[in-house]
């Protein structure tokens, strides 16, 4: 079972992929750490985030081993990684070096600790068009981008990470614009995708809506795979 949920930043795909991925034992690929770990390394290694060649040789040697160490970096999930991500996430051979390492996932999924998973649950902006277009249900959450900063600033507070509204609101709009207009696959909902906003919902309303709807087609469609 393939599930894909795309959408711009802070808009509750986290939310609902943990969600599915436990009830379903599914596994969960969060994509946009890859595209942060090439982001930090270019900042950490002092690397100028217009060379595409040093973001896609970064791009090809990546493991998971490495994302993972990146991920313990205190700009991993700062405004400082969340940018220079999008800003690498817009070259062609970046995109394509990190193509295959999310495909082959879903060939033999994994949890965390080795354990074989019913199949994945990917969440970034392009799962559902470019990485998996033959995934069996595919979603696009969105919400205002007011609700968005709302939440990424509660989170980067719980994280003690110091900012204010209007930085997280300006920085969330630049990476839409540039994440929603670059040529090579940019944000936009598979034709095939369930649209959901869930502006005005927190995240128990989101869930507690949205899950009744979902499970009906999750278990439709693990009838038929029986
Ligand atoms: O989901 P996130 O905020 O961690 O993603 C960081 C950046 O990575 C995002 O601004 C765009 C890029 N990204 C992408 O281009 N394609 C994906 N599948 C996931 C993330």
């Amino acid at each position: 079972m393939i599930i894909t949920i795309d959408g711009p930043a802070a808009a509750g795909k986290g939310t609902i992929s943990a969600y599915l991925a436990k009830k379903y034992g599914l596994a969960y690929f969060d994509t946009g750490m890859l595209y942060r770990a090439v982001g930090l390394q270019m900042v950490l290694e002092h690397h100028d985030l217009k060379d595409e060649r040093a973001a896609s040789s970064l791009a090809g040697a990546l493991s998971f081993q490495k994302m993972n160490e990146l991920a313990k970096h205190p700009d991993f999930r700062s405004d400082i990684g969340g940018q220079a991500a999008s800003i690498v996430s817009a070259y062609p051979s970046v995109r394509a070096a990190l193509l295959t390492m999310q495909q082959n996932f879903a060939l033999n999924p994994t949890f965390p600790d080795g354990k074989p998973a019913n199949g994945v649950v990917y969440d970034g902006r392009d799962t559902g068009t470019v990485v998996c277009p033959h995934a069996d249900l595919k979603l696009f959450i969105t919400a205002s981008a007011e609700d968005r900063a709302k939440r990424r600033l509660h989170d980067f507070a719980l994280k003690g990470i110091d900012t204010t509204y209007e930085k997280v609101l300006a920085d969330l709009l630049e990476r839409d614009e540039r994440d929603s207009k670059r040529a090579s696959a940019p944000l936009k909902p598979a034709p095939d995708a369930l649209l959901i906003d869930n502006s005005g919902m927190d995240a128990e309303t989101f869930i507690s809506t949205t899950i009744p709807m979902l499970d009906e087609k999750i278990q439709m469609l693990l009838n038929k795979n029986h």
